[in-house]
């Protein structure tokens, strides 16, 4: 496995590669490092589908609000690399800020639409700094597929709508959520919680899961079944909901409020934001009525 800083080193790895294989495809994990599971089911499709793959670990400033987390953001080099490597990975990129950004850009990538409403209206700016940091990862990688995790289905699809609206040529692999064994999706986050808040963190996927029973009887409309999911949410103490949505997946519009699920067709995301203090999770699920 191969550690490059610079863009010039990564460049010259990806140089080789092509040199030896002219048929290598290169995949791309994107991440903000202090990997866990998720990110590593990442890096294992990345290794099972290409010639090589380059994880890019860089905590990307311009995608947090400045009342956010970015200076206290979990960081540890030294763990992330033994796991890249266990996972066989084949280029580390980790730039710092300035190699990144060296100057401020004057350039802006906006993704509209898909950007107004759940992560994108409570964290604004967040998807713009999102969109400009992976469109740079891609040009520099000039990967044959990216890897992303479903656990941010919102980032998917903005990304998924990046790359079609620009032509850029890769193909956008999207990954499963991988949860903890009570169904706590991943999360380098997870971290600031404290015992008994991961205790009732739990109730994020519990409601999920109790929303797909609740989806099965006649009749019930997103209304319902949101006002059902908001107070399962409600009944952890610490829990304070920042948005529970029923849209459109991937294309994030409001379906028919009052009319019954069972008589929509398409797929549909249900997909929740919650702070347990200061500490912000997301989950989603993913639902097709029939
Ligand atoms: P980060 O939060 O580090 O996540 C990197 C990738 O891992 C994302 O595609 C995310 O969806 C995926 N991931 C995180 N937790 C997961 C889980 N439990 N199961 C499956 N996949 C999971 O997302 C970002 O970084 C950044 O916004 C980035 C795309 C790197 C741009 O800076």
């Amino acid at each position: 496995m191969i550690l490059c800083r610079t863009i010039a080193e990564l460049k010259n790895e990806l140089i080789l590669i092509k040199k030896s294989n002219d048929n290598a495809t290169i995949g791309l994990v994107p991440t903000m490092g202090f990997l866990h599971e998720g990110h590593a089911s990442l890096m294992r499709q990345s290794v099972s589908e290409n010639t090589a793959s380059v994880l890019s670990i860089f905590v990307n400033p311009m995608q947090f609000g400045p009342n956010e987390d970015f200076e206290r953001y979990p960081r540890d080099e030294a763990r992330d690399l033994a796991i890249a490597k266990e996972n066989g990975i084949d280029i580390v990129f980790l730039p710092d800020v300035k190699e990144m950004y060296p100057s401020k850009p004057r350039t802006s990538v906006i993704i509209s639409q898909l950007t107004e409403r759940l992560c994108g209206a409570s964290r604004p700016g967040h998807f713009d700094g999102v969109g400009l940091v992976v469109s740079k990862l891609f040009h520099l990688v000039q990967p044959d597929r990216a890897y992303f995790g479903m656990k941010d289905a919102q980032q998917l699809a903005v990304i998924q709508q990046m790359t079609d609206d620009l032509n850029i040529p890769v193909e956008i692999v999207p990954c499963p959520i991988v949860r903890e064994p009570d169904g706590l999706a991943l999360s380098s986050r997870n971290v600031y919680l404290s015992a008994e808040q991961r205790q009732q963190a739990v109730v994020l996927s519990q409601s999920l899961t109790l929303a797909k029973q609740w989806m099965q009887e006649k009749g019930i409309t997103p209304e319902e079944l949101l006002a059902r999911v908001k107070a399962k949410i409600n009944e952890a103490s610490q829990a304070d909901i920042d948005y529970v949505e029923w849209l459109t997946y991937p294309s994030l519009e409001l379906p028919a409020w009052n009319e019954p699920i069972a008589a929509q067709s398409g797929k549909f995301i249900l997909a929740l934001a919650v702070r347990f203090g200061s500490t912000r999770l997301i989950d989603n699920a993913l639902f097709v009525p029939i």
